[in-house]
């Protein structure tokens, strides 16, 4: 098989928890452009419909479904009702999440609970339920929306919790990866700088000069700059590539 045709996911079935805006319907559209089948899964179902139909344009069978991924119950069943509608689940990108601020010494515990909850304990049900499929088929590739907010201590934003959870999704990745190597479910994860999606549209001026100054290219990320690395990790071409973290960041944390 040619090295481009390693990398198409024609008859695939995917995924894409968080798939209604962002970075996750980025990734959602890349799957199809590659030729996989895409449910978008969402907290806000509205959303995750509009963005289903668009991305039906691209000539592919398209799912919405409404998902909470704290809700272990509705995880599986979501999971479920996908396998079910295709038959198998070859591809599945978690990248639902939410961030807050607030400085260390006034994080209140609803605030680390509902950040953790999201971030961390969403990326580990989804990854779960998706594995007891994949694994029963013995074929998947998971991947997890991480940040680089895993690996170093982002500014000027302060957000520990957030931190910790990007950093958890890191571990729980390579922890999964290694546990389901020898039956053919990979699990890697994304991990992208500071990118223009709803999720960042609110920071100020100076926030963003910060993050473009600490930029070695000197820009901030588009949703389109990971869909090369979803496609890689979820295609043939990262065949022997499992429990690693794809950094996106424009050279962010180099400096
Ligand atoms: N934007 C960035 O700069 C950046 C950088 C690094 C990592 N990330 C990570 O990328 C992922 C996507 O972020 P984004 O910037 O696209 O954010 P976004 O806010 O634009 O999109 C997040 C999506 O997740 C959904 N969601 C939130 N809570 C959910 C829940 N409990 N269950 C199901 N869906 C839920 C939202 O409805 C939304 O559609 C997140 O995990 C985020 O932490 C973002």
């Amino acid at each position: 098989m040619g090295i481009l045709d390693r990398f198409s996911l024609a008859g695939r079935t995917a995924l894409v928890t968080g798939g209604a805006r962002g970075i996750g319907r980025s990734l959602a559209e890349a799957l199809a452009e590659a030729g996989a089948n895409v449910a978008v899964l969402d907290v806000n179902i509205a959303l995750a419909e509009s963005t289903a139909q668009d991305i039906q344009k691209l000539g592919v069978d398209v799912l919405a479904l409404a998902l909470d991924v704290t809700d272990a119950a509705r995880v599986s069943k979501v999971v479920e009702q996908v396998h079910a509608h295709w038959g198998r689940l070859d591809i599945a990108i978690n990248s639902a999440g939410i961030a807050r601020r607030s400085p260390s010494e006034q994080i209140e515990e609803a605030e680390w609970d509902a950040i953790l909850d999201v971030n961390l304990k969403g990326v580990f049900l989804c990854s779960q339920a998706e594995g007891r499929v994949m694994l029963a088929q013995g074929s998947g590739s998971i991947i997890n929306v991480a940040s680089m907010s895993g690996q170093i201590v982002n500014r000027p934003q302060q957000h520990a919790h957030y931190n910790a959870s990007k950093a958890g999704v890191v571990q729980v990745t390579r922890t999964l990866a290694a546990e389901w190597a020898s039956r053919g479910v990979r699990v890697n994860s994304i991990s992208p700088g500071h990118t223009n999606t709803p999720m960042t549209a609110h920071a100020s001026a100076v926030d963003r000069a910060t993050w473009v100054s600490n930029t070695p290219m000197e820009r901030l990320g588009e949703p389109a700059d990971l869909q090369g690395a979803a496609i890689y990790l979820a295609s043939d071409a990262s065949s022997y590539v499992t429990g690693h973290d794809l950094v996106v960041d424009g050279g962010y944390t180099l400096w």
